[in-house]
């Protein structure tokens, strides 16, 4: 195991009626926005059930935080927290309002351009406003980490900032939340959680036995649980399951002392970026291409993902491999998430473009051991179609 340094001061409130908890977590004489997507908060009851905890607070909204937030949209966002005096921020959705209400936290503190947050890839942040979150979508893991994923829409760029200073100081993880959710965004969270966990795990083995079991764990709750949220969405202890299970695979307990993979992910952002598919979807057919493309370094890891996630044994380590990347692929299909790229309508022709973005976005080593250029990620691509 490598070593680490772990810190993690996000306070979590699990379970029914934790929204409640708002008017204990945040102090009665402070300002808050709350941030919000396209509505579903509004339909779903849990915009009411927010105010009432907060009944006593003052209280600014802000709506309209798209998927894949946009810093233009933020930018709005920003005006009203200086024009109002903002003292803390309280983002009420998925990963895209948790991201873009961090990238919010960091640049209500920040002085000169705030797109140099992102550039800087949030070395440069040295203050943040306070936020928490109650999470409506089980996914992304954001409510408990200090990553954030924001796109410039005028040039397509989708690229990440980390700072500690953005961990929420809490998140609400109320389940029954995740009832309202559209199916295809129930799979989604499922497979970024999976493929999160794989990300650390599937890589070369560094005797990492605490990280792996959790990992393993977390695999096999997803393969249980995961199909039964489609069947009955209603179903309280599926999606408690599987809320937690998403939470605990991008909070850094899984990318201690271990290598991590990302290459999924980072190609991933340049398709969702250029033609606009669900991030979930980007993984599920850029992460068996790049474990068919990396088979052989991967290979130790592979075998005991087979074994222990799958139970697949046998003695011809390659085919146990394969067999291993075609149960994943056949997990994501049946949880309705397509893993082809020609399931999307996009064939070969969008790899040069790709190609250019990662080059811009210096994304030229990626995997685990910095290896995959630009001529890698082609052939990746290639594997995808
Ligand atoms: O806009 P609203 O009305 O909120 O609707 C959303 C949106 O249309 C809807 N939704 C959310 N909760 C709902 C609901 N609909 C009904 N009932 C509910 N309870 O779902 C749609 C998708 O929401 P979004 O927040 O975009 O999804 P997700 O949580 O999957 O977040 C994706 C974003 O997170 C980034 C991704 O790149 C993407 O931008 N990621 C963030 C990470 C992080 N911060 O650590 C890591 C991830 O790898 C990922 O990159
Ligand atoms: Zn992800």
């Amino acid at each position: 195991m490598d070593n680490f340094t772990f810190y993690n001061p996000a306070r979590i409130h699990f379970g029914k009626g934790q929204i409640a908890e708002l008017a204990n977590e945040i102090p009665a004489n402070q300002r808050v926005l709350i941030t919000y997507g396209s509505g579903s908060i509004k339909r779903n009851g849990v915009l009411d059930e927010v105010k009432s905890a907060l009944a006593e607070h003052q209280v600014f909204e802000f709506g309209g935080i798209e998927a894949n937030p946009h810093y233009e949209t933020l930018l709005s966002a920003l005006d009203i927290i200086k024009a109002e005096n903002i003292d803390f921020l309280l983002a009420v959705g998925g990963g895209s309002v948790i991201d873009g209400t961090k990238f919010l936290a960091a640049a209500a503190k920040y002085t000169g351009d705030s797109w140099g947050i992102i550039e800087s890839r949030g070395a440069t942040v040295k203050d943040a406003l306070p936020m928490g979150c109650v999470l409506t979508l089980a996914a992304t893991g954001s409510e408990m980490n200090n990553c954030s994923v924001i796109t410039k829409q005028s040039t397509q760029d989708k690229l990440f900032f980390f700072n500690d200073l953005v961990i929420p100081r809490f998140s609400i993880l109320d389940p029954a939340t995740n009832f309202s959710l559209p199916r295809r965004q129930s799979a989604n969270g499922v497979v970024d959680a999976f493929v999160h966990i794989v990300e650390q795990y599937v890589t070369y083995p560094v005797d990492a036995k605490v990280q792996d079991a959790i990992a393993e764990g977390l695999l096999k709750v997803l393969i249980t649980e995961g199909p039964k949220i489609l069947d009955n969405p209603e179903d309280y202890n599926a999606r408690a399951n599987i809320m937690w299970s998403a939470t605990m695979a991008l909070n850094g307990i899984l990318r201690v002392g271990v290598p991590g993979d990302w290459a999924s992910h980072m190609i991933g952002q340049e398709i969702t970026a250029l033609h606009g598919l669900d991030h979930a979807q980007t993984l599920a057919v850029m992460l068996p291409a790049v474990w068919k493309y990396k088979k052989q370094d991967k290979l130790d890891k592979l075998v005991q993902y087979a074994a222990n996630v799958w139970g697949i044994s046998g003695n011809d380590h390659s085919d146990i491999a394969d067999r291993a990347i075609a149960a994943t692929q056949t997990f994501f299909e049946q949880m309705g998430v397509p893993t082809r790229l020609a399931d999307y309508g996009l064939d070969e022709a969008i790899i040069p473009e790709i190609l250019v973005k990662l080059e811009e976005h210096s994304h030229v080593g990626l995997g685990e051991r910095g290896d995959i250029g630009l001529a890698d990620a082609e052939q990746i691509l290639r594997l995808a179609k």
